[in-house]
């Protein structure tokens, strides 16, 4: 079934007190929440009644079976997809998104694959990804314009030090396209780290990568709740469910566009509903 059997480290959290070892998730306000959203795409509803939450500090995956509406429900928190209905809170306050305010929202996101800039360097490619203020200066660095050359040291110790916590600040000077896959996929989050968001959202972010940097990427999104100098909550979309299991703790399933089960991973896992939505559909090897 799905996860094969592994419990993760959460498992049963939500069935009593505290567990051994587990991080308690806590302040139920703040945060982001997704109140009954749903879309249509001509008379195709991709999404129907949809909630979810994704308290500080915690990790939440979204799974499904292909066509769910998991990659949907990621474009509408970021503003890439106008819900027809519903709506969305973050930290306490009404929420409509737009792509080019995430940022200043404190929200980041890496897209499926990685999208660097392949003229510029790992580390400009970093540099990019800082806020709105820091790059109008990396833009006029860029331009030969007379900014601060502090500003501009600045960001690029700031991006050296998120490329060096993710172990690739050895390549900061060569061109994306001079990198193995997986160091091309630290970089894509290393930008998205760089202007230390509250909230990452994450699409299938273990897309090609293989055992040990699967491993590696478990263990690093399961560390940004508690990074150094302001963690953040992450909601992770992604098909690989050892992945999903072992670093969430929170699951909600999507079928068909309807939210068809919610909860730890070890609930998520026992629960019939999942694995019904599953059942005819090859669940992708983790
Ligand atoms: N822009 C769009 N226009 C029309 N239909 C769309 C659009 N985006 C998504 N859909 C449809 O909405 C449904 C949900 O798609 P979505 O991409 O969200 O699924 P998914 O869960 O991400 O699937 P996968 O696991 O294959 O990535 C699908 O039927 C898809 O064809
Ligand atoms: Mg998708």
């Amino acid at each position: 079934m799905i996860g094969g059997d592994r419990e993760g480290p959460h498992a049963g959290a939500s069935t009593g007190g505290p567990i051994p070892g587990a991080r308690q998730v806590t302040a139920p306000a703040g945060g982001l929440d997704v109140a009954g959203v749903g879309v249509s795409f001509g008379g195709l509803v991709a999404l129907e009644d949809v909630s979810l939450r994704v308290p500080p500090g915690s990790v939440v995956g979204v799974i499904g079976p292909n066509g769910a509406g998991k990659t949907t429900l990621f474009n509408i928190i970021c503003g890439f997809v106008r819900a027809g209905s519903g709506s969305m809170t973050w930290e306490g306050r009404s929420f409509r998104p737009r792509p080019h305010d995430l940022a200043e929202r404190g929200i980041a996101r890496t897209l499926q694959g990685v999208g660097l800039f392949a003229g510029l360097s790992v580390v400009e490619n970093v540099m990019v990804g800082a806020g709105a203020h820091a790059r109008a200066g990396f833009a006029s660095a860029l331009l030969g314009l007379p900014r601060s050359d502090r500003d501009e040291r600045r960001l690029r110790a700031e991006a050296m030090t998120v490329l060096d916590e993710l172990g690739v600040a050895g390549s900061a000077e060569q061109l994306p396209g001079a990198l193995p896959y997986p160091l091309q996929k630290r970089v894509a989050l290393a930008r998205a780290l760089v202007a230390r968001p509250r909230l990452l959202l994450l699409d299938e972010p273990a897309g090609g990568l293989g055992g040990e940097d699967m491993d590696a990427l478990g263990a690093l999104v399961r560390s940004l709740p508690e990074r150094v100098g302001g963690g953040c909550s992450v909601l992770l979309v992604e098909h690989h469910m050892d992945l999903v299991m072992s670093v969430c703790d929170q699951v909600v399933v999507l079928d068909f566009g309807r939210r068809v089960a919610t909860g730890t991973p070890a609930e998520v896992q026992a629960d019939p509903a999942v694995t019904e939505a599953y059942l005819g559909a090859e669940v992708p090897a983790a």
